[in-house]
C-alpha cells in the first residue's frame, strides 16, 4: 500500500515538474514568436507550409512561430551536447573536413550494406574476414596513423607465427605432449622448452623429431599456431574461458622467454606495430627470467638494456626518429605480499637506472580471481616512502574495473593511489563520482575493445561502456591488450570495432590519436615534441591520402 502511494505522488510530482517547464517554455515561445516573425527565415518556410496553414493564426507566408522556435533550441541542443563529447574542440581544418565527408559517407554506406550482420556485433574470430575481405573502412583505418598503444601485454604482443615458425624450428626445441584427457598433467599440454638433452619426463618430445613423422608440417604447423590463440575454443564460462586465457601464456613461456628468440619477438612487435601506424609502444611485461641453452638466466636489467638497443637500430631501420618504446613492470594479482613488495623495489630501481624506459607498475591477471589493490595498501605505503630516496619515485598504470563482480573496488584504490592510466576501466560508467576524478586528474582509459569482447565482459560492441566515457570526454584511449592469443597483430582491429560500433569520425580518430600521445610516458618535451611533430606530418599525409584515393565519394 505504502509503495503504491508513493509511486503516485511521484508520478504527480514529475508531471507538475514537466508542466511547469511547458508553461515556462510557452512564455519564451512568444517571445521568440516576435523575433522571429521579423527574421526572414524563408530557408526554412516550406518544411512549415502546412503547421502554419493549419494554425490558422499566422498571416500566409508567415513562419509558424513554434517550429522556428523548436529548430534553434533543437540546435542549440545538438550542439551543446556535441561540445562535450570527445573530439569537439580537436583542431579540425577544411580539409580534414573534406576527408571526414568521404569518411563518413563509406562508413555509413557500409553499415548499411552490412545492415544485421554488423561485424562489430558479431564474434571478432567470425568477423575477422570479412572486416579483412569486405570493409573500405579497415583498409582507410590500416593507413591511419595512430599514435600509441599504451596497453599491450608482452607476451602476447606480436603474432606467434614468429615463435611457431621461426623459434620452434630452432635446435633443442621441445614440446610437452599428454594423450590421455585424465592424465593429471594434462594442463602441461601443448608446453614448448628448450633443453640441452631430453629430459627425464618422457612427455617431453624434441619438436623436430615429431616434425619428420608428421605427412603434412603445414597443417601441423598451424594447428600449433592454433593451439596458441583463443580461436575455435567454446567459450564456455567466464571463469573456464581465463583458465584457457591463462593456460597459453604458460604453454608459451618457454619460447617467448628463449634468448635466441626473446629479442626477435620484439622486433616482430616493432614491425608489426610500425606497418600498423603505431609510433609509440607501451608493453606490461611480468617479471621474470630469460634463459639460454646453457641454463644461464637473464634478469630483467637485461631485458631493458637489450630493449634501449633495438629501439635505437628500430629508428635507424624504420627511418623513425619518434618510435618510442616503453616497459611497464607487472606481477600477477595472486601474487603474495612479499613478492608484490620486492617486485617493487625493483620498480624503483630500474625506473631510476633506465628513467627514459622503464616508466611504471601494475598487477595484472582476471581481477575477479587475484587479489584486490586494497590487498597490498602497506606495501603501496612502504613504496611510496621509499621512493621520496630517489629521483623517479614509481609510477602505477593500473588494470581496473575488468570485471563481472559489482563489488570489485579497484577503481577507488587505482585513482586513489594516482593511477596514471587505466587499464580497461569498463566499470567506471556505474561510478559517476570517479568519472570526473578521472576527467579531473587527467586519467588516461586504456579502452581494448576486442580483448573486452573475447573474455565476454562485452558481448556486443555497440554496448560497449567505452562509449559512455567517450561522450563525456574523458581521456579514452585505444589498445589492443593480448592480440597474439586474439589471432591478430598490431591496433587497427580494435580502432575498426569502435570506429564501426560507435560510428566515430575523423575528428574522433583524431583525438584518441591525439590522447594515446598526451598519454604516453615521453621522458621530456623534446620526446613529447619529436613524437607529436612526427604523428602530425603522417596524420596530414593520411588526410590527403583519403581525399586522393576516394575522390569521388
Ligand atoms: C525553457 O527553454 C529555455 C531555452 O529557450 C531554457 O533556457 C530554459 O531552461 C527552459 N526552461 C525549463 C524550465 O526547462
Ligand atoms: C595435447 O596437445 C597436442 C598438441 O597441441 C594435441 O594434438 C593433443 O590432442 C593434446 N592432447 C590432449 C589429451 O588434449
Ligand atoms: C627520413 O625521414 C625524414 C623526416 O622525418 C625525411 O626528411 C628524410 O628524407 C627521410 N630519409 C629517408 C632516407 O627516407
Ligand atoms: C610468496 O610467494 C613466493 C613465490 O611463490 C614464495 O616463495 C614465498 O614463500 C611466499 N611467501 C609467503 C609469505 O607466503
Ligand atoms: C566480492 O564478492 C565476492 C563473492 O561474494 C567475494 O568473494 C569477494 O571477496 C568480494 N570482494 C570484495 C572486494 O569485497
Ligand atoms: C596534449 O598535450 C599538449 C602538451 O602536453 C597540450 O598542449 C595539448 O593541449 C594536449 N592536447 C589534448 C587534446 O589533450
Ligand atoms: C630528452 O630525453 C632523451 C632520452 O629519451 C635524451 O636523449 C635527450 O637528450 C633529452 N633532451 C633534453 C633536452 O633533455
Ligand atoms: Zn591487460
Amino acid at each position: 500500500m505504502f509503495l503504491k502511494f508513493k509511486n503516485i505522488f511521484y508520478i504527480v510530482l514529475t508531471l507538475s515538474i514537466v508542466f511547469n517547464s511547458l508553461l515556462v517554455n510557452s512564455s519564451q515561445l512568444r517571445k521568440a514568436k516576435i523575433i522571429h516573425r521579423n527574421n526572414n527565415a524563408n530557408n526554412i518556410k516550406t518544411t512549415n507550409e502546412d503547421f502554419s496553414s493549419s494554425s490558422g493564426s499566422e498571416s500566409s507566408g508567415d513562419i509558424n512561430p513554434y517550429i522556428s522556435q523548436y529548430t534553434s533550441e533543437r540546435e542549440t541542443l545538438v550542439n551543446q551536447e556535441n561540445q562535450i563529447k570527445l573530439g569537439s574542440n580537436t583542431p579540425f581544418n577544411s580539409k580534414e573536413q573534406q576527408a571526414n565527408i568521404i569518411f563518413s559517407n563509406i562508413l555509413q554506406n557500409e553499415e548499411l550494406s552490412f545492415s544485421n550482420t554488423d561485424p562489430s556485433a558479431v564474434n571478432f574470430f567470425l568477423e575477422k574476414q570479412i572486416i579483412e575481405n569486405e570493409s573500405t573502412v579497415f583498409k582507410i583505418i590500416q593507413n591511419m596513423p595512430k599514435g600509441s598503444a599504451l596497453h599491450v601485454h608482452q607476451d602476447s604482443s606480436a603474432t606467434y607465427d614468429y615463435l611457431i615458425l621461426v623459434g620452434s624450428y630452432l635446435p633443442n626445441c621441445y614440446i610437452y605432449i599428454v594423450n590421455d584427457p585424465n592424465d593429471p598433467n594434462i594442463n602441461n599440454n601443448g608446453t614448448f622448452h628448450f633443453y640441452e638433452s631430453q629430459p627425464s619426463d618422457n612427455n617431453w618430445k624434441l619438436l623436430s623429431k615429431i616434425r619428420e613423422s608428421v605427412t603434412n608440417v603445414e597443417e601441423f604447423d598451424q594447428q600449433l599456431l592454433d593451439s596458441l590463440t583463443l580461436i575455435g575454443e567454446d567459450y564456455g564460462d567466464y571463469i573456464t574461458l581465463w583458465r584457457k586465457f591463462d593456460g597459453i601464456f604458460g604453454r608459451v613461456s618457454g619460447l617467448v622467454t628463449y634468448l635466441p628468440i626473446a629479442t626477435g619477438y620484439m622486433e616482430h612487435l616493432f614491425e608489426q606495430m610500425i606497418e600498423d601506424g603505431v609510433q609509440h609502444i607501451e608493453v606490461r611485461k611480468c617479471f621474470g627470467d630469460f634463459y639460454d641453452i646453457d641454463g644461464k638466466i637473464y634478469d630483467d636489467y637485461w631485458f631493458v638494456e637489450n630493449m634501449e638497443q633495438l629501439v635505437l637500430s628500430t629508428r635507424q631501420k624504420y627511418n623513425m626518429s619518434e618510435f618510442g618504446f616503453k616497459i611497464i613492470g607487472c606481477n600477477g594479482r595472486h601474487s603474495n605480499q612479499t613478492v608484490v613488495y620486492d617486485a617493487m623495489v625493483m620498480s624503483l630501481e630500474l625506473r631510476n637506472k633506465y628513467p627514459s624506459t622503464f616508466v611504471g607498475y601494475d598487477l595484472v591477471g582476471p581481477e575477479d580471481e587475484g587479489y584486490p589493490l586494497i590487498y597490498f595498501i602497506d606495501q603501496f605505503a612502504q613504496i611510496k616512502k621509499l621512493g621520496y630516496q630517489y629521483q623517479y619515485p614509481l609510477d602505477y598504470f593500473f588494470h581496473a574495473g575488468e570485471t563481472i563482480l559489482y563489488n570489485n573496488t579497484n577503481l577507488y584504490d587505482a585513482i586513489l593511489l594516482d593511477t596514471k592510466r587505466i587499464g580497461h576501466g569498463i566499470q567506471l560508467p556505474q561510478h559517476p563520482l570517479l568519472m570526473d576524478l578521472v576527467l579531473k586528474n587527467d586519467i588516461a582509459i586504456e579502452i581494448c575493445p576486442i580483448s573486452n569482447q573475447i573474455l565476454q565482459y562485452v558481448s556486443d560492441m555497440r554496448a560497449h561502456p567505452g562509449l559512455d566515457l567517450l561522450n563525456r570526454g574523458l581521456p579514452v584511449t585505444i589498445s589492443p591488450d593480448d592480440p597474439a592469443i586474439f589471432n591478430y597483430g598490431g591496433l587497427s582491429y580494435d580502432f575498426f570495432e569502435v570506429t564501426y560500433s560507435w560510428g566515430l569520425n575523423l575528428q574522433q580518430l583524431k583525438q584518441l590519436a591525439i590522447n594515446s600521445i598526451n598519454h604516453s610516458n615521453t621522458f621530456n618535451q623534446s620526446e613529447y615534441d619529436l613524437l607529436y611533430n612526427a604523428w602530425e606530418v603522417k596524420w596530414f599525409n593520411f588526410i590527403d591520402y583519403i581525399i586522393n584515393t576516394y575522390p569521388n565519394i
